[in-house]
């Protein structure tokens, strides 16, 4: 995609000008960014998905029976829709994008933002009144009007410390206060472009209110640092350790002194600051899927030469729901594709043809190792056999 491309679902800005000055930066209100967007599922749709077993489903009842913002986890029992009040609740189901092929299309147009950004796409529907209260979200979010209207008010950057409600499983703010002008109502095909870190607080003014939320991914300093140990450590030898070969007699044999730490910090900084064990655990990382359930694994390993059989023949793989895949270059010719949490080195040009939309036909045979690459990541459960759709 042109950096320098306007694009309607930018509101008119390039993806350049919209990076610039806007992601991660400021809030920006998109109308008709997706101009007659065609909702893909009814409210019925998304209530029947939060009834199946294994979707992250959340019902959030402003005035629960138990009390004021009660949240209830899914899967649901199809009754339960029907006991719910006229207003003020909502049902919210995550990685629908993982269920339904034209949600999963939408984030096509995402594509002016590295892909292993995104996260998911989730999609609330709620009757008048309903919403989750204000609140502040860690992560970048596009919240796209699929029907219905929506009521936005902003209320500027919070503090991470900032007081929440307290005695209730929602992180809703204390205090919400709309900053002047950052009041909206978002019409389908509008959309709201909010950083994180940034109040916000939206309610359903219809009964056919939904609201698509294109969630992106970022790791915590937290996560990461821990993560990135587990690592590192998995691979490190057990006899490089702390060692003080040649040391100056003790002050004071009990002393922990600044010799002794400079030791062991020069071991842990010498470690960590390995750019090739960086990038071979970033993109495990940013390529892990949402739900590792939901990829299954071959029953048997893959026969190599049937499965260049079956695409010569004209089958065709795909790339199964929910699967991640990113690529970084190793050299000029070869490169790491990452899928699902793993790593394999193969040549840059089937990398990149792995981690894009191309379709994963016969032609693919074309790079050196496809084959053997396929069968590995069929048998991962990263990708499936394409089924044409009855
Ligand atoms: C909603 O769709 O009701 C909530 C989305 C959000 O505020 O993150
Ligand atoms: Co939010």
């Amino acid at each position: 995609m042109a950096s320098d491309t306007p694009l309607t679902l930018l509101g008119g800005l390039t993806p350049a000008e919209f990076l610039r000055d806007y992601w991660q930066r400021q809030p920006l209100l998109i109308r008709g960014a997706f101009p007659d967007f065609e909702n893909p599922l009814d409210p019925d749709e998304l209530a029947g998905l939060a009834c199946e077993e294994g979707v992250e489903a959340r019902l959030v009842e402003e005035d629960g029976p138990d009390g004021p913002w009660q949240v209830s986890h899914g899967p649901f029992d199809e009754a339960v829709f029907g006991e719910l009040p006229e207003r003020n609740w909502t049902l919210l189901v995550q990685a629908v994008d993982h269920y339904v092929p034209e949600v999963a299309a939408l984030l096509d147009h995402f594509d002016f933002l590295p892909r292993w950004r995104l996260d998911d796409i989730m999609i609330s529907y709620a009757p008048p009144g309903g919403s989750v209260g204000p609140h502040v979200d860690q992560y970048d979010v596009f919240l796209l009007q699929g029907s219905g209207r929506r009521h936005w008010q902003l209320g500027g950057k919070v503090a991470d410390d900032a007081p929440i409600l307290s005695g209730i499983d929602l992180r809703i703010l204390e205090r919400f206060e709309v900053e002047p002008g950052d009041d909206w109502v978002l019409e389908p095909g509008d959309m709201l472009y909010l950083p994180p870190g940034w109040a916000h607080h939206g309610v359903s003014q219809t009964d056919d209110c939904m609201t698509y939320s294109v969630g992106f991914r970022a790791p915590s300093a937290d996560e990461a640092i821990t993560s990135y140990a587990d690592y590192l450590g998995e691979q490190l030898p057990s006899s490089l350790r702390y060692g003080d070969a040649g040391m100056a007699p003790p002050a004071d044999p009990a002393e922990l002194d600044d010799a002794a730490l400079e030791r062991m910090r020069r071991i842990i900084l010498a470690t960590l600051d390995d750019p090739a064990q960086l990038a071979q655990w970033f993109g495990r990382v940013m390529t892990q899927p949402k739900y590792v359930d939901q990829l299954v694994p071959s029953e048997a390993p893959t026969d190599v030469d049937e499965l260049v059989t079956l695409l010569q023949e004209g089958e065709e793989l795909t790339r199964s729901p929910g699967s991640r895949f990113a690529w970084r270059a190793l050299s000029e010719s070869r490169a790491t594709l990452f899928a699902d949490g793993d790593g394999i080195e193969c040549s840059r040009l089937l990398a990149r043809a792995m981690a894009s939309n191309t379709p994963l036909d016969a032609e693919l045979l074309e790079f050196d190792g496809a084959a053997e690459l396929l069968a590995t990541l069929l048998d991962a459960g990263s990708l499936i056999w394409y089924e044409e759709e009855e």
